[in-house]
C-alpha cells in the first residue's frame, strides 16, 4: 500500500463524521448492549406499495436494461409536470435530470458550474456533504455567519467573490424552515448578484407549517435561469435505498450535468426509476400523508419530552425530522463529539454531534424513530445530562 500515490484532493476530503457514532453503536449492539438510535437520517417506514409493485412489474416484464442516461423520458416528464406546477417552471423534460439520489443530483450540478478556486456559499450549520462536494471540485466552501443563511450572507459572499450558493430549507440538521420574508430577502439579494443557487428541497414535503415551504422561485420567478431545484423520493416517500434524485434547472445546465453523469454512473437504476415514476405520478399520496402525520406526532412528542427538562434549548423544527439541541449550557469543558461517545457508551444512546455540521455545542436528535425509542432515548439523554450537572 505504501507505494500508492493518492490524489491530494481526495485525501483532503473528510469521511462521514457520523461514521464514528454508527460504528460504535454497531459494536455495542453486537456485544449485546441495548442501544437506542436517534441518529437516523432516513424515514423508518417501508416504501409505498405502489413503488414496490411498479419496480417489481418492471423487473418481471424484463425492463431491466439501461435507460437513457439522463433518465426515463416518462419520468423526466412526470418530474417536470409535478414540480413545474409547484414552482411555476416550464414543464419541459429537458429541464430535468434523474440521478442516483439527491446527493448525486447536487454533485452533478456542482460539477457543471464550479471552477477551480470558486467560492460557494453554504449554510451554517451545513449538511455534511456540502463542503466536501465543493472541495472535491477544487472550490472553496464559505459558510454563512449566523445560524441560518441570510440576505446579508449572500451580499457579503458576493462581494468576496462567491459565484454560487447552496440553500436548504427545511434544513438538515436544524429542521428550520425559512419563512416567506426571509426567503424573499434571500431571493432579492441573489438578484443583485450574478450568483447561481442550488435549492436543496429534499425535505420539502416534510413540512409542519401551513401551506408549501416558501421558495426562492416563488419569491422571484425571474431567478429560474440560475436557480436549480433538487429533490427526490428518498425522504418524502421513504425510499432512501432506491437512490433516485431529481435536478431541475436551465436546460443548458441540465445538459452539462447530464453529460457528466453519462460518463460516470450512466442512468440511475432502471427498476428504481419505474418505482419512482409511480410515486411522482401521485400513486402514493395517502402513504406520503400518513408518514407526514406520523412525523408530526413524533416531533411533538420529542419536543414535549425535551421541553419538560429545563436544561435543553432548541427551536421547534418546522420541517425535516431533526431537533437540533443547544447543549452549551450543560457541556462544560466537554466537546460534543466526546459527549456523544460517552452518551453512547454509558447510556446506550446514539445521537450526532453538531461538530459534524459545523456547529460545536449542539447535537442532532432524529425523530425518525418509534415513539418508544423517542421516549426511552430522551429519558437516557436527560439522565446522562442530570448526572453531569
Ligand atoms: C440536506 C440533504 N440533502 C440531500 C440528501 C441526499 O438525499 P439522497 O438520499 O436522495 O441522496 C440528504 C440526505 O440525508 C440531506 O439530508
Amino acid at each position: 500500500m505504501g507505494d500508492l500515490r493518492f490524489a491530494p484532493r481526495a485525501e483532503s476530503l473528510h469521511g462521514s463524521a457520523t461514521l464514528q457514532i454508527t460504528a460504535k453503536a454497531a459494536e455495542l449492539k453486537a456485544a449485546g448492549r441495548d442501544v437506542i438510535s436517534l441518529s437516523a437520517g432516513q424515514p423508518d417506514f417501508p416504501s409505498p406499495p405502489a413503488a414496490v409493485e411498479a419496480a417489481a412489474r418492471a423487473m418481471r416484464e424484463g425492463r431491466t436494461g439501461y435507460t437513457a442516461s439522463s433518465g426515463l423520458p416518462e419520468l423526466r416528464q412526470a418530474v417536470a409536470d409535478r414540480w413545474g406546477a409547484m414552482h411555476g417552471l416550464p414543464t419541459d423534460p429537458a429541464r430535468v435530470l434523474v440521478s442516483c439520489g439527491a446527493k448525486h443530483s447536487i454533485a452533478n450540478l456542482l460539477e457543471a458550474v464550479v471552477r477551480e478556486g470558486d467560492r460557494v456559499l453554504i449554510p451554517r450549520p451545513w449538511w455534511v456533504s456540502y463542503p466536501e462536494m465543493v472541495k472535491r471540485l477544487g472550490g472553496v466552501p464559505v459558510a454563512g455567519e449566523g445560524e441560518h443563511l441570510t440576505a446579508e450572507d449572500v451580499r457579503k459572499a458576493a462581494k468576496e467573490g462567491a459565484v454560487g450558493m447552496i440553500f436548504n430549507s427545511p434544513s438538515n440538521p436544524t429542521g428550520r424552515v425559512h419563512d416567506a420574508r426571509e426567503t424573499a430577502d434571500l431571493a432579492d439579494a441573489l438578484l443583485e448578484t450574478r450568483m447561481w443557487a442550488i435549492s436543496d428541497d429534499i425535505y420539502e414535503y416534510l413540512h409542519y407549517g401551513e401551506g408549501p415551504v416558501p421558495h426562492l422561485l416563488h419569491a422571484r420567478p425571474e431567478l429560474a435561469s440560475r436557480v436549480a431545484v433538487v429533490t427526490g423520493v428518498s425522504k418524502t416517500w421513504s425510499m432512501t435505498g432506491w437512490r433516485i434524485g431529481f435536478a431541475m434547472a436551465d436546460p443548458e445546465w441540465i445538459a452539462l450535468a447530464g453529460r457528466i453523469q453519462s460518463h460516470t454512473t450512466s442512468n440511475a437504476p432502471t427498476m428504481c426509476q419505474y418505482g419512482s415514476l409511480a410515486v411522482v405520478r401521485g400513486e402514493a399520496e395517502t402513504d406520503r400523508l400518513s408518514m407526514l402525520e406520523a412525523f408530526r406526532n413524533r416531533r411533538d412528542l420529542m419536543c414535549s419530552l425535551l421541553g419538560d427538562n429545563g436544561a435543553f434549548r432548541f427551536p421547534t423544527p418546522m420541517g425535516a425530522f431533526y431537533v437540533f439541541v443547544d447543549l452549551r449550557p450543560v457541556l462544560g469543558r466537554l466537546d460534543t463529539a466526546s459527549f456523544c461517545i460517552s452518551l453512547l457508551e454509558r447510556e446506550g444512546l446514539a445521537v450526532i454531534p453538531g461538530s459534524a455540521f459545523g456547529a460545536e455545542g449542539f447535537v442532532r436528535l432524529s425523530f425518525a424513530a418509534s415513539n418508544n425509542d423517542i421516549e426511552r432515548g430522551v429519558k437516557r439523554l436527560c439522565g446522562f445530562v442530570s448526572e453531569r450537572a
